[in-house]
């Protein structure tokens, strides 16, 4: 049985962590590509040369040619720009829009049967926009950005409190963005949800909403301390556990950005929701029962998703 093949689009800090760790974790051959030559055909080289330490098989091959997406079973997405100190996710849409543009056109003629998961931001506008330019059915194109916010609040729990971020399980819904939902409720350390932790005592309600807080600005906090980029290990590797559970059929029930057609009230946007990912891409969306302020602020967050789609419906309008 041939090896699966994972095409990066983009080869910059997340799509050489992604390389990495998809080599690592054994997930199939990797091709990497970038516009600017050179980058991607060093980055494999050197990947290459980690193999025989590590151990891995993979074949890691560094590209500028779209032709050599060719029958990739994942694609996943970072091409663009990142942040710098100062911006919104939501500054970089139209340069990003444009790299959505092209991009979809080659998932499109090389990859159409491919498990799309897109990382570049503004997230929600940009999935949406490249399953629009790639055409490829809405199960098979999906956002990163759940995994990531979740584990941001899951190790922000799990410090606070001292206990094992194994134990902690934490939930984000909405967009990727200022608005975006992070879940006490459904948030649980050892089973336990946050709003008992609160009235357990084990930690103060301004505690908590102190965490919430640094969870919504937790990709700007690295922004700022870097200063030339953004932040790319834990991106990566949260888009690496959606691959796999679609390679493995795992069907992990993680949040991300998918679209939907009337859960939870809306239609036609992509929006961090739970959603089941096995072999048939997003499979499910579970629609997990809001209270009021919890709708009100996931509806918040979804209007200020649908206001950048249509920004983008400006800038492209053969996306309207
Ligand atoms: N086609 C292919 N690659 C492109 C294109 C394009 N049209 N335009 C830019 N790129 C490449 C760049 O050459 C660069 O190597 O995309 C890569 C992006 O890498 P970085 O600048 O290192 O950015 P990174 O930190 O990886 O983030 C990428 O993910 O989290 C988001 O906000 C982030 O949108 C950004 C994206």
């Amino acid at each position: 049985m041939a090896r699966k093949k994972i095409a990066l689009i983009g080869s910059g800090q997340i799509g050489g962590t992604l390389a990495h760790l998809a080599a690592l974790k054994d997930l199939g051959d990797i091709v990497l590509f970038d516009i600017v030559d050179g980058v991607p055909q060093g980055k494999a080289l050197d990947l290459s040369q980690s193999a025989p330490v590590e151990g891995y098989d993979a074949a890691i091959t560094g590209t500028s040619k779209y032709e050599d997406l060719k029958d990739s079973d994942v694609v996943i997405v970072t091409a663009g720009v990142p942040r710098k100190p100062g911006m919104s996710r939501d500054d970089l849409l139209e340069i990003n829009l444009k790299v959505m543009e092209q991009v979809g056109a080659g998932i499109a003629k090389y990859a159409p049967n491919a498990f799309v998961i897109c990382i570049t931001n503004p997230l929600d506008a940009m999935v949406w926009a490249l399953q629009k330019f790639s055409g490829l059915p809405t199960n098979k194109v999906i956002g990163m950005a759940g995994v990531l916010d979740s584990s941001r609040f899951v190790h922000f729990i799990a410090d606070e409190l001292g206990v094992s971020v194994q134990d902690v399980n934490a939930f984000v819904m909405g967009g990727h963005g200022d608005t975006m939902v992070p879940l006490a409720r459904y948030s649980t350390v050892a089973g336990i949800p946050l709003t008992d932790i609160v009235k357990m005592g084990w930690m103060s309600k301004e505690k908590l909403e102190e965490i919430i807080q640094r969870t919504r600005d937790g990709g700007a906090e690295i922004v700022g301390l870097l200063k030339t980029g953004s932040a790319f290990y834990a991106p990566a590797t949260s888009a690496i556990a959606m691959a796999e559970s679609y390679l493995k059929d795992k069907k992990r029930v993680l949040p991300a950005a998918v679209y939907l057609n009337g859960e939870f009230g809306v239609k036609g946007t992509y929006v961090g929701v739970p959603v089941v990912i096995g072999a048939g891409g997003a499979e499910k969306v579970v629609e997990i029962s809001l209270n009021s302020a919890e709708q009100k602020a996931f509806d918040k967050s979804v209007g200020a998703v649908e206001g950048l789609i249509e920004a983008c419906k400006k800038i492209a309008p053969k996306l309207a």
